[in-house]
Formats: structure tokens, sequence, C-alpha cells
């Protein structure tokens, strides 16, 4: 299976807490019931809890029962004896069976039907069934982990899932976090991804360039662990570089990182308007003040133009035609100005006839 012989990897209180939990309910028999959303590591858990226990290396075996045929279901978990319906064409056992000594982990146990959830019951309970078309009881000695990304207890509460069974199997209820309520994993599990997948695909990046890295920690990454593992995939595979790279993101992970990247700069830029803070040039004009006789009007908006046109000079280098241009005047008229006011621009001198063309 593809999560065998994975470690659940992050340092946040929240996996912390889990490989405690996990610790405890492996040395133990009892049912547990892993719930979290799709691409958490419910899986993973389930194989940590028997590989960490006393069923090491005994049966762990895994059942979709989301993706069995509502009218195979009954025959794939307890078998069935040859000739009990069309195709059973030799005693067959189930999973049930298989799963004896271990683990039997049913996995998106919420879509079981109802008519299953009874025979489902009454198995897990007395750890005793019949195969399909037989009459002798089977006994197994088996652990039950069943795992669901569904709102169970809601369910229950709609009828779409059986109140009994749900406590059998909620004997100790375990959640896998989402990865947005453990960001401080992101960086720690992509690089161990990176490195996996160098192995696997045989590069030799070394890491991430910086918006890579900010666009992975800024994704609200709603397929969670699978999702952030996929990308990483695809970027190993599509980076030709020494480093992992922003353009090998899918569009929706780069689209998340600018659109973040312009929420964050408007809000800068509202936070400085209401602190009053100015980046751009400032430009103080004396209050009019007529209290000691007249004033210079020229004078004033002589240094109004003058601080323009030497930050346009600036902003061009230095280049009067360039400069001209910023501030919607000719040529001619900035080498007025300048001459008039007095400027010295440090012009990297431009011709008239080049400056004009
Ligand atoms: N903490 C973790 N550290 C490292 N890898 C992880 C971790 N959690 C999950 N993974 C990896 O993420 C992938 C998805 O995990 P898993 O299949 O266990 O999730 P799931 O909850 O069962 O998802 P689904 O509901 O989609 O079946 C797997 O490849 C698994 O190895
Ligand atoms: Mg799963």
């Amino acid at each position: 299976m593809s999560s065998a012989n994975k470690k659940i990897l992050g340092e946040s209180p929240a996996v912390k807490e889990l490989l405690g939990l996990i610790g405890k309910v492996a040395a133990t028999k009892t049912n547990v019931l892993v719930i979290g959303e799709s691409g958490t590591g419910k899986e993973l858990v389930a194989r940590m809890i028997h590989d960490s226990g006393p069923l090491k290396g005994k049966p762990f075996v895994p059942v979709n029962c989301g993706a069995i045929p509502e009218s195979l279901i009954e025959s794939e978990m307890f078998g069935h004896k040859r000739g009990s319906f069309t195709g059973a064409i030799a005693d067959k056992p189930g999973l049930f069976e298989a799963a004896n000594g271990g683990t039997l982990f049913l996995d998106e146990v919420g879509e079981l039907p109802l008519s299953m959830q009874v025979k489902l019951l009454r198995a897990i309970q007395e750890r005793v069934f019949r195969r399909v078309g037989g009459n002798d009881d089977v006994r197994v000695d088996i652990r039950i982990i069943a795992a669901t990304n569904r709102d169970l207890a809601g369910e229950v509460a709609k009828g779409l899932f059986r109140e009994d069974l749900y406590y059998r199997l909620n004997v100790i209820l375990i959640r896998t976090p989402p990865l947005r309520e453990r960001k401080g994993d992101i960086e720690l599990l992509a690089n161990a991804f990176l490195q996996k997948f160098n192995v696997k695909l045989k590069k030799e990046l070394t890491g991430f360039e910086v918006d890579a890295m900010l666009a992975i920690k800024n994704h609200p990454w709603p397929g969670n662990i699978r999702e952030l593992e996929n990308v990483l995939e695809r970027a190993v595979t599509l980076e030709n570089g020494t480093t992992v790279s922003l353009e090998c993101f899918p569009s929706n992970i780069m689209a998340s990182a600018l659109q973040r990247a312009a929420v964050a700069d408007a809000a800068t830029a509202a936070k400085a308007a209401r602190d009053n803070r100015i980046t751009a040039p400032e430009i103080r004009l004396p209050a009019p003040d007529f209290s000691n006789g007249a004033i210079s009007l020229d004078d004033i908006l002589g240094e109004v133009e003058k601080t323009y046109l030497l930050s346009a000079l600036e902003a061009s280098g230095g280049v009067k035609k360039k400069a001209a241009d910023l501030l919607g005047i000719t040529f001619r008229s900035i080498r007025y100005r300048l001459t008039k006011l007095g400027v010295e621009s440090g012009d990297a001198e431009v011709s008239e006839d080049e400056s004009e063309a």
C-alpha cells in the first residue's frame, strides 16, 4: 500500500499530540475512529497504530467501504460459499478472515449503506459472522480501525448512520488536523517531499526560491498533505534549475500567492495612509502667513518646481529628456526651468539633437 513505511512528519503541537495519542492506543486493541479531511493522513495514522503495537507483523487489511458496489460488500467483507450467488464459483474467505490476528481498516466507513451497517455491527460486536451462503459461524480476533472524512455524529443525527455502530467504532476518536491548522509544518513537509522526489526522479534540487516557499506557505491547501505532495512531485518533475521556482507550481497556487501578496500590499498601503506616513518625496508648503507683510508666491512655486524637477531627474538617472517626459514638459522647457532656478542637474549629457528626436 501507498503509505506503508512512511512516517508522520511534523513538529507542530497538533502533530505532537497526534503522535502521543497514537503511541497510547497502539498498545491496546481498542477500536479507533479516525476523522479528518481528505489528505490529512488518516490511513497513515491507522498504519502507524498497527505498526507501533503488538499487532506489528500481523496482517493490516484496508478496505475502502465507498469503493465496493453495494451488492458485493457483504461477500467482500465476510466471504461466501461456492454457489451462493451467480459467479461464486468457489468458497472464498472475506476481508474479516484475511485480517484475522491483525487490523481491519474500514476506510470511508461513512459510505456504508444502512443494510450493511447492521451486519457489520454484529460482526464487530461479537467477532463472529457467517460467509454469504454459509451456515457456520466464523470467529476472528481482529482490531477495527475506521476512518471517515464525514461528520459522522451529524450523519447519526440525520439517521444516515446507525448510532449503535457509531459508538462501537468510536471508542477512541483521533482527529487528523488539516494542514491550515498546522502551517508551521509546511516548510518541513515541503523539504521532506523535495528530498523524496529528488530520489524518485533522480534530481538534485537543493531547495526553494524565496517566492516559491512564500507561495507554499500562503496557500490554504484544501487537499491537505496529499495536495502538497502532488504539487511537489509536479514541481520537481518540471524544474530544470537548481532550486524549485514559483513557475513550476500549478496556476492556482501561483495565483493564490499573488492574490495574497496583493491583499497584503493593499493592507500595508491602507495602514500607511492611516498612519499618515507618506513614502514619496514630501513637499512641505509653508502655511500662508501674511502677518509679517508680503510673501513671494514666485519663491514658493519655485520651491515646488525645484523639488519636482530634481525628483524627475533622479528617477530618470539624470537624463533631462526622460525627466521632461515624466513631468509632461518639453526638453526645451526643462532646460529653461533648470537654468532659471539655477539647478545643477549633474546631467548625463545628452545632445540636443538626440533628445529632441
Ligand atoms: N504527517 C504526515 N507526514 C508525512 N506524510 C504524510 C503525513 N500525513 C499524510 N501524509 C501523506 O499524505 C498522503 C495522504 O495521506 P493519507 O492517504 O493517509 O490521507 P487520508 O486522510 O487517508 O486521505 P483521503 O481521505 O483522501 O483518503 C499520503 O501520501 C501520506 O503518506
Ligand atoms: Mg484515505
